[in-house]
């Protein structure tokens, strides 16, 4: 792994520093904080993880706390179940982010690859991982790529995927990042922050009819059209272009009701905008079983209704061998047929999970397993 990973470095980093598109290994990542990833969390946090200053006995205890105030991974036992790791299994972590997910299997004697669209994910999960360098390789890229990532190192096929969608903990903590409309910080909402897009863009760029559609398409927000009319009227006068700007303007729109905050839609559409997910998301189902060896699982855990209608859908269309549709005249084998189900539904985290981690309540699990 260590040595076509080098060798795909050598290749590509001057071609990719043209690109933008940077390409990481454990091996070749400044060993020192101060070079770390600017703006990346091991160059932000006093003792990040793998730190000169982990030393003394609560060296590790300190640094389990410190991973997981990077990101709590959800159904972390559940992943590692259905993923069966063991030495001489490959896998690949679609979503990297704090590598919590990624350490279990590489902890069971595999090897993983690992891509995150965010270096700053990148950085941090390469320092918390260090110790596995030989079995794990980080890559930043939009998984939607990771097929030409792959072919492009050599790789012709996985023993399982993970893809734990959406934003980290961090990023949602971190205001200047604009994922949360309780952070004062820019409207900015990249995931990768060398992306063309910003939320800023859309809502003040945007016309209220586009505005209201990725309100009512990706934040399921039935007062879209309300929301656009007053975001248009407001930008004529000034500018939007703070996170809490505009949650006060939604909340003036929509009064709270509930626990729930009324932004909480309009935040989650823009960030889906803004990032292209449930695209990506397609796109990269689409592409998974011609990379699974039989017998390999695809493991997605989702956070919102869009992006788990889009597993199931995926998961129930190439699960089936024959396929019977009423206007034929009997039914026919499935050509998109590929899968089996793991788990015939969705599997949420249990109670205790949920109590010690809220951020996991909306969280389901869906696991299939490829077919020969
Ligand atoms: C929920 S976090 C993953 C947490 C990780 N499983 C752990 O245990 O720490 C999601 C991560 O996926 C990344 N991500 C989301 N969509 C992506 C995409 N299309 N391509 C690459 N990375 C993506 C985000 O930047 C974020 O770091």
């Amino acid at each position: 792994m260590a040595r076509f990973m080098t060798s795909l470095i050598q290749h590509l980093l001057p071609q990719s520093a043209l690109t933008g598109d940077r390409l990481f290994h454990l091996a070749h990542w400044p060993g020192s904080r101060e070079g770390a990833v600017k703006g990346g969390l091991g160059s932000r946090m006093k003792g990040g993880a793998g730190s000169e200053s982990d030393e003394g006995g609560g060296r590790f205890q300190r640094a389990r706390q410190l991973d997981e105030s990077y990101h709590r991974s959800v159904l972390l036992e559940e992943v590692t179940h259905c993923l069966e790791p063991r030495p001489g299994k490959l896998f690949l972590d679609g979503t990297l982010g704090g590598g919590g997910h990624s350490e279990q299997l590489l902890k069971a004697g595999a090897k993983v690859i690992g891509l995150d669209q965010d270096p700053a994910a990148l950085s941090f999960a390469r320092a918390r991982l260090s110790q596995y360098e030989e079995n794990f390789g980080a890559i930043q890229g939009n998984f939607r790529d990771f097929g030409d990532i792959l072919a492009t190192i050599g790789i012709k096929g996985l023993d399982g995927m993970l893809f734990d969608l959406g934003v980290s903990g961090t990023q949602f903590e971190d205001g200047e990042r604009g994922f949360s409309f309780s952070k004062e910080g820019p409207l900015d909402m990249r995931m990768n922050p060398a992306g063309d897009l910003t939320a800023e863009m859309l809502v003040n760029e945007c016309e209220a009819e586009e505005l209201a559609r990725i309100f009512y398409q990706y934040g399921e927000e039935r007062a879209s059209r309300r929301i656009a009319r007053a975001i248009v009227e407001a930008r004529d006068k000034d500018p939007i272009t703070t996170t809490v700007q505009l949650a006060e303007l939604v909340a003036r729109v929509l009064p709270k009701k509930g626990k729930i905050h009324p932004a909480t839609r309009v935040f989650q559409a823009l960030r889906i905008a803004v990032n292209d997910e449930l695209r990506s998301l397609e796109a990269v189902l689409s592409e998974v079983p011609r990379w699974l060896r039989p017998g390999g699982r695809l493991v997605v855990i989702s956070f919102h209704s869009l992006e788990d209608r889009i597993v199931k859908t995926f998961m129930k269309r190439t699960s089936s061998a024959i396929v019977d549709r009423p206007e034929w005249p009997e039914p026919r084998p499935n050509p998109d047929y590929a899968f089996k189900l793991v788990l015939q539904k969705g599997l949420a985290p249990s109670p205790e999970e949920v109590a010690s981690n809220p951020r996991a309540r909306s969280a389901r699990l869906r696991v299939v397993e490829r077919v020969s």
